[in-house]
Protein backbone atom coordinates (compact mmCIF):
# COMPACT_ATOMS: atom_id res chain seq x y z
CA UNK A 1 0.00 0.00 0.00
CA UNK A 2 1.19 3.48 -0.68
CA UNK A 3 1.75 6.21 1.85
CA UNK A 4 -0.74 8.34 0.70
CA UNK A 5 -3.26 5.06 0.85
CA UNK A 6 -2.28 4.58 4.26
CA UNK A 7 -3.07 8.07 5.15
CA UNK A 8 -6.37 7.99 3.36
CA UNK A 9 -7.64 5.27 6.05
CA UNK A 10 -5.89 6.01 9.42
CA UNK A 11 -8.66 6.86 11.33
CA UNK A 12 -7.74 10.61 12.36
CA UNK A 13 -8.13 12.64 15.16
CA UNK A 14 -8.21 16.46 14.88
CA UNK A 15 -7.32 18.56 18.10
CA UNK A 16 -6.65 22.22 16.56
CA UNK A 17 -9.48 23.96 13.93
CA UNK A 18 -11.32 27.01 13.66
CA UNK A 19 -14.24 26.80 13.11
CA UNK A 20 -14.21 30.58 11.02
CA UNK A 21 -10.78 29.10 9.41
CA UNK A 22 -12.68 26.30 7.77
CA UNK A 23 -14.72 29.24 5.77
CA UNK A 24 -14.11 27.73 1.91
CA UNK A 25 -14.28 30.70 -0.25
CA UNK A 26 -17.21 29.71 -2.57
CA UNK A 27 -19.07 29.41 1.13
CA UNK A 28 -17.66 33.06 1.49
CA UNK A 29 -19.56 34.55 -1.44
CA UNK A 30 -22.96 32.31 -1.06
CA UNK A 31 -23.57 33.49 2.36
CA UNK A 32 -22.40 37.40 1.64
CA UNK A 33 -25.19 36.96 -0.75
CA UNK A 34 -27.43 35.24 1.49
CA UNK A 35 -26.96 37.91 3.92
CA UNK A 36 -26.24 40.65 1.35
CA UNK A 37 -22.70 41.48 3.31
CA UNK A 38 -20.45 43.08 0.54
CA UNK A 39 -16.87 41.28 0.08
CA UNK A 40 -13.58 43.04 -1.34
CA UNK A 41 -13.46 40.58 -3.48
CA UNK A 42 -15.44 39.89 -6.81
CA UNK A 43 -14.98 35.96 -7.39
CA UNK A 44 -13.89 32.52 -4.85
CA UNK A 45 -11.11 32.55 -7.34
CA UNK A 46 -9.62 35.76 -6.35
CA UNK A 47 -10.37 35.17 -2.56
CA UNK A 48 -7.82 32.51 -2.84
CA UNK A 49 -5.45 34.51 -4.73
CA UNK A 50 -5.19 36.58 -1.71
CA UNK A 51 -4.11 34.32 0.57
CA UNK A 52 -0.61 34.66 0.42
CA UNK A 53 0.93 35.73 4.01
CA UNK A 54 3.96 36.97 4.82
CA UNK A 55 2.93 36.70 8.71
CA UNK A 56 -0.08 35.36 11.23
CA UNK A 57 -0.83 39.12 11.19
CA UNK A 58 -1.44 39.71 7.56
CA UNK A 59 -3.47 35.96 7.78
CA UNK A 60 -5.78 37.62 10.73
CA UNK A 61 -6.67 40.44 9.16
CA UNK A 62 -7.73 38.82 5.89
CA UNK A 63 -9.97 35.76 8.66
CA UNK A 64 -11.24 38.10 10.42
CA UNK A 65 -13.16 40.08 7.64
CA UNK A 66 -14.05 36.99 6.54
CA UNK A 67 -16.11 35.71 9.37
CA UNK A 68 -18.09 38.89 8.38
CA UNK A 69 -20.86 36.81 6.61
CA UNK A 70 -21.49 34.61 9.39
CA UNK A 71 -24.67 36.13 10.63
CA UNK A 72 -27.67 33.45 11.52
CA UNK A 73 -27.52 30.54 13.37
CA UNK A 74 -27.43 28.20 10.12
CA UNK A 75 -24.80 29.60 8.49
CA UNK A 76 -22.82 28.48 11.81
CA UNK A 77 -24.93 25.19 11.23
CA UNK A 78 -24.13 25.12 7.24
CA UNK A 79 -20.61 26.25 8.10
CA UNK A 80 -19.87 23.42 10.76
CA UNK A 81 -21.71 21.10 8.84
CA UNK A 82 -19.64 21.54 5.72
CA UNK A 83 -16.72 21.00 8.00
CA UNK A 84 -18.08 17.83 9.41
CA UNK A 85 -18.29 16.46 5.75
CA UNK A 86 -14.55 17.17 4.84
CA UNK A 87 -13.74 15.25 7.96
CA UNK A 88 -15.83 12.63 7.23
CA UNK A 89 -13.74 12.05 3.89
CA UNK A 90 -10.77 12.25 5.47
CA UNK A 91 -11.42 9.49 8.04
CA UNK A 92 -11.26 11.70 10.71
CA UNK A 93 -13.31 10.20 13.76
CA UNK A 94 -13.17 12.67 16.21
CA UNK A 95 -12.67 16.55 16.43
CA UNK A 96 -12.15 19.05 18.56
CA UNK A 97 -13.19 22.35 17.60
CA UNK A 98 -12.21 25.79 18.19
CA UNK A 99 -14.96 29.39 17.95
CA UNK A 100 -13.99 32.87 18.34
CA UNK A 101 -17.07 34.25 20.25
CA UNK A 102 -15.58 37.49 20.38
CA UNK A 103 -15.58 37.92 16.62
CA UNK A 104 -19.15 37.18 16.44
CA UNK A 105 -20.52 39.08 19.97
CA UNK A 106 -18.62 42.26 18.57
CA UNK A 107 -20.70 42.40 15.71
CA UNK A 108 -24.24 42.12 17.59
CA UNK A 109 -24.55 38.47 16.90
CA UNK A 110 -25.92 36.52 20.14
CA UNK A 111 -23.52 34.04 22.10
CA UNK A 112 -26.42 31.88 21.62
CA UNK A 113 -26.81 31.87 17.88
CA UNK A 114 -22.92 31.16 17.39
CA UNK A 115 -23.23 28.41 19.45
CA UNK A 116 -26.50 26.91 18.92
CA UNK A 117 -25.50 26.40 15.29
CA UNK A 118 -22.44 24.96 15.63
CA UNK A 119 -23.74 22.64 18.68
CA UNK A 120 -26.93 21.42 16.37
CA UNK A 121 -23.97 20.47 13.35
CA UNK A 122 -21.97 18.84 15.70
CA UNK A 123 -24.69 16.42 16.90
CA UNK A 124 -25.81 15.69 13.30
CA UNK A 125 -22.36 14.98 12.75
CA UNK A 126 -22.51 12.40 15.59
CA UNK A 127 -26.11 11.27 14.40
CA UNK A 128 -25.59 11.28 10.85
CA UNK A 129 -21.74 11.07 10.16
CA UNK A 130 -20.50 8.82 13.46
CA UNK A 131 -18.02 11.80 13.96
CA UNK A 132 -17.54 12.57 17.74
CA UNK A 133 -16.78 15.88 19.05
CA UNK A 134 -16.27 19.09 21.75
CA UNK A 135 -16.05 22.56 21.44
CA UNK A 136 -13.76 24.92 22.55
CA UNK A 137 -14.23 28.73 22.76
CA UNK A 138 -10.94 31.03 22.35
CA UNK A 139 -10.57 34.36 23.79
CA UNK A 140 -9.11 37.17 21.16
CA UNK A 141 -5.58 37.93 22.88
CA UNK A 142 -5.18 41.41 21.03
CA UNK A 143 -8.18 42.45 23.04
CA UNK A 144 -8.31 43.03 26.68
CA UNK A 145 -8.87 40.99 29.71
CA UNK A 146 -12.15 42.93 30.43
CA UNK A 147 -13.43 41.33 27.31
CA UNK A 148 -12.46 38.33 27.97
CA UNK A 149 -14.24 38.37 31.31
CA UNK A 150 -17.26 38.87 29.95
CA UNK A 151 -17.15 36.56 27.34
CA UNK A 152 -16.75 34.09 29.90
CA UNK A 153 -19.75 35.33 31.68
CA UNK A 154 -21.55 35.07 28.38
CA UNK A 155 -20.81 31.24 27.71
CA UNK A 156 -22.29 30.14 31.34
CA UNK A 157 -25.42 29.55 30.08
CA UNK A 158 -23.99 26.73 27.49
CA UNK A 159 -21.30 25.52 29.60
CA UNK A 160 -22.95 22.17 28.72
CA UNK A 161 -21.79 22.32 25.22
CA UNK A 162 -18.39 23.84 25.51
CA UNK A 163 -15.48 21.81 26.85
CA UNK A 164 -12.63 24.49 27.77
CA UNK A 165 -11.56 27.63 26.62
CA UNK A 166 -8.53 28.78 24.59
CA UNK A 167 -6.45 31.73 23.14
CA UNK A 168 -5.95 32.45 19.96
CA UNK A 169 -5.01 35.69 17.62
CA UNK A 170 -1.85 37.78 17.70
CA UNK A 171 1.21 35.93 19.83
CA UNK A 172 3.30 38.74 19.69
CA UNK A 173 2.70 41.65 22.51
CA UNK A 174 0.26 39.69 23.77
CA UNK A 175 1.58 36.80 26.21
CA UNK A 176 -0.05 34.43 28.25
CA UNK A 177 0.24 36.08 31.57
CA UNK A 178 -2.41 38.84 30.36
CA UNK A 179 -4.77 36.35 30.68
CA UNK A 180 -3.65 34.68 33.89
CA UNK A 181 -6.82 35.74 35.89
CA UNK A 182 -9.78 35.04 33.43
CA UNK A 183 -7.89 31.17 32.81
CA UNK A 184 -8.19 30.96 36.84
CA UNK A 185 -12.11 31.94 36.82
CA UNK A 186 -12.71 29.53 33.59
CA UNK A 187 -10.91 26.85 35.44
CA UNK A 188 -12.84 27.57 38.89
CA UNK A 189 -15.80 27.02 36.13
CA UNK A 190 -15.24 23.11 34.66
CA UNK A 191 -13.47 24.63 31.93
CA UNK A 192 -10.47 22.92 30.51
CA UNK A 193 -7.53 25.04 29.30
CA UNK A 194 -5.48 25.16 25.85
CA UNK A 195 -3.18 27.75 25.01
CA UNK A 196 -1.44 28.77 21.36
CA UNK A 197 1.87 29.39 22.32
CA UNK A 198 5.29 29.03 20.37
CA UNK A 199 3.90 29.64 17.18
CA UNK A 200 5.52 33.10 16.57
CA UNK A 201 6.22 33.98 19.73
CA UNK A 202 8.94 32.27 21.87
CA UNK A 203 9.43 29.34 23.77
CA UNK A 204 8.96 31.44 27.20
CA UNK A 205 4.93 31.96 26.09
CA UNK A 206 4.91 28.17 26.34
CA UNK A 207 6.52 27.92 29.55
CA UNK A 208 4.46 30.62 31.44
CA UNK A 209 1.36 29.58 29.65
CA UNK A 210 1.85 26.02 31.28
CA UNK A 211 2.44 27.38 34.64
CA UNK A 212 0.31 30.10 34.55
CA UNK A 213 -2.95 29.39 32.96
CA UNK A 214 -2.80 26.10 33.63
CA UNK A 215 -3.44 24.15 30.06
CA UNK A 216 -3.57 20.48 29.57
CA UNK A 217 -2.60 21.41 25.72
CA UNK A 218 0.00 23.76 23.62
CA UNK A 219 -1.75 24.77 20.64
CA UNK A 220 1.66 24.95 18.21
CA UNK A 221 4.37 25.09 20.22
CA UNK A 222 6.84 24.11 17.42
CA UNK A 223 9.23 26.89 18.92
CA UNK A 224 9.68 24.91 22.42
CA UNK A 225 13.05 23.15 20.47
CA UNK A 226 14.74 26.71 21.51
CA UNK A 227 14.75 25.85 25.37
CA UNK A 228 16.27 22.34 25.95
CA UNK A 229 14.69 22.24 29.41
CA UNK A 230 11.73 23.30 28.35
CA UNK A 231 11.25 19.56 26.19
CA UNK A 232 12.82 17.65 28.36
CA UNK A 233 9.79 18.57 30.37
CA UNK A 234 7.24 18.36 27.90
CA UNK A 235 8.74 14.71 26.85
CA UNK A 236 8.64 13.57 30.42
CA UNK A 237 5.08 14.84 31.21
CA UNK A 238 3.89 13.82 27.74
CA UNK A 239 2.39 17.24 27.17
CA UNK A 240 0.19 17.43 23.78
CA UNK A 241 1.21 19.58 21.06
CA UNK A 242 -1.07 20.52 18.22
CA UNK A 243 0.91 21.02 15.33
CA UNK A 244 -0.39 22.49 12.35
CA UNK A 245 2.21 21.88 9.55
CA UNK A 246 0.64 23.70 6.71
CA UNK A 247 -0.31 26.42 8.84
CA UNK A 248 3.50 27.05 10.07
CA UNK A 249 4.15 27.26 6.34
CA UNK A 250 1.89 29.09 5.09
CA UNK A 251 2.49 31.76 7.51
CA UNK A 252 5.79 31.69 7.68
CA UNK A 253 7.21 29.79 10.98
CA UNK A 254 9.20 27.68 8.60
CA UNK A 255 10.62 28.53 5.62
CA UNK A 256 9.50 25.42 3.77
CA UNK A 257 8.09 22.02 4.62
CA UNK A 258 11.27 20.34 4.36
CA UNK A 259 12.31 22.29 7.30
CA UNK A 260 9.51 21.34 9.56
CA UNK A 261 10.44 19.95 13.28
CA UNK A 262 7.62 17.60 13.58
CA UNK A 263 9.13 14.44 13.06
CA UNK A 264 12.17 15.24 15.12
CA UNK A 265 9.94 16.44 17.82
CA UNK A 266 7.67 12.69 17.04
CA UNK A 267 11.36 11.18 17.26
CA UNK A 268 11.98 12.87 20.42
CA UNK A 269 9.38 11.34 22.43
CA UNK A 270 6.80 14.30 22.43
CA UNK A 271 3.01 13.94 22.21
CA UNK A 272 2.84 15.66 18.63
CA UNK A 273 0.18 15.71 16.89
CA UNK A 274 -1.33 16.74 13.43
CA UNK A 275 -3.77 19.31 12.76
CA UNK A 276 -5.13 21.70 10.11
CA UNK A 277 -5.59 25.21 11.70
CA UNK A 278 -7.65 26.94 9.59
CA UNK A 279 -7.93 24.19 6.05
CA UNK A 280 -9.50 26.88 3.91
CA UNK A 281 -6.66 29.29 4.19
CA UNK A 282 -3.92 27.27 4.65
CA UNK A 283 -3.94 24.72 1.38
CA UNK A 284 -6.27 22.08 3.13
CA UNK A 285 -7.66 19.62 5.69
CA UNK A 286 -6.29 16.54 7.82
CA UNK A 287 -5.11 14.31 5.08
CA UNK A 288 -3.42 17.18 3.31
CA UNK A 289 -1.61 17.89 6.24
CA UNK A 290 -0.32 14.31 6.79
CA UNK A 291 0.44 14.25 3.00
CA UNK A 292 2.29 17.30 3.28
CA UNK A 293 4.40 15.64 5.48
CA UNK A 294 4.93 12.23 4.39
CA UNK A 295 5.99 13.80 1.01
CA UNK A 296 8.48 16.58 2.49
CA UNK A 297 9.79 14.23 5.42
CA UNK A 298 11.15 11.12 5.83
CA UNK A 299 8.51 9.25 7.83
CA UNK A 300 7.03 5.49 8.71
CA UNK A 301 3.48 4.23 8.69
CA UNK A 302 3.96 3.49 12.28
CA UNK A 303 5.30 6.93 13.43
CA UNK A 304 1.90 8.20 10.78
CA UNK A 305 -0.24 6.52 12.99
CA UNK A 306 1.63 7.37 16.33
CA UNK A 307 -0.10 10.97 15.23
CA UNK A 308 -3.25 9.68 16.18
CA UNK A 309 -2.37 7.37 18.87
CA UNK A 310 -1.37 10.60 20.12
CA UNK A 311 -4.77 12.56 19.73
CA UNK A 312 -6.50 10.23 21.52
CA UNK A 313 -4.21 10.22 24.33
CA UNK A 314 -4.31 14.13 24.50
CA UNK A 315 -8.38 14.57 23.49
CA UNK A 316 -10.79 15.27 26.11
CA UNK A 317 -13.21 12.14 25.90
CA UNK A 318 -13.38 9.86 28.50
CA UNK A 319 -11.45 6.39 28.72
CA UNK A 320 -13.69 4.54 27.52
CA UNK A 321 -14.06 6.37 24.28
CA UNK A 322 -10.15 6.94 24.19
CA UNK A 323 -9.77 2.79 24.14
CA UNK A 324 -12.47 2.67 21.62
CA UNK A 325 -10.44 5.10 19.51
CA UNK A 326 -7.28 3.31 20.05
CA UNK A 327 -9.03 -0.05 19.20
CA UNK A 328 -9.52 1.49 15.50
CA UNK A 329 -6.37 2.22 14.89
CA UNK A 330 -4.99 -0.80 16.19
CA UNK A 331 -7.15 -2.38 13.97
CA UNK A 332 -6.47 -0.58 10.90
CA UNK A 333 -2.87 -1.18 11.51
CA UNK A 334 -3.02 -5.03 11.86
CA UNK A 335 -5.42 -4.88 8.72
CA UNK A 336 -2.64 -2.99 6.57
CA UNK A 337 0.01 -5.28 7.67
CA UNK A 338 2.12 -2.34 9.79
CA UNK A 339 1.83 -4.36 12.68
N1 LIG B 1 -6.68 32.10 14.83
C1 LIG B 1 -6.92 31.28 13.80
N2 LIG B 1 -5.80 30.66 13.46
C2 LIG B 1 -4.82 31.06 14.29
C3 LIG B 1 -3.44 30.77 14.45
N3 LIG B 1 -2.80 29.90 13.67
N4 LIG B 1 -2.76 31.40 15.42
C4 LIG B 1 -3.37 32.28 16.20
N5 LIG B 1 -4.66 32.60 16.09
C5 LIG B 1 -5.38 31.99 15.16
ZN1 LIG C 1 -4.74 27.91 15.63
Amino acid sequence: MDQQSFIQNLPKIELHMHIEGSLEPEMMFELSKRNNISLPFHSPEEVRKAYEFDDLQSFLDIYYQGANVLIHEKDFYDLTWAYLLRCKQDNVIHTEIFFDPQTHLERGIDFGVVVGGIDRALTDGKKKLGISSQLIMCFLRHLDEESAFETLAQSLPYKDKIIGVGLDSSELGHPPEKFQRVFDESLKHGYKTVAHAGEEGPASNITNALVLLNISRIDHGVRCVEDSVLVNQLIESRMPLTVCPLSNVKLKVFESMEQHNIVELLKKGLCVTVNSDDPAYFGGYMNDNFNAIARSLYVTNEQLAQFSFNAVEASFVDDIHKTEMKTQITDYLVQSGVI
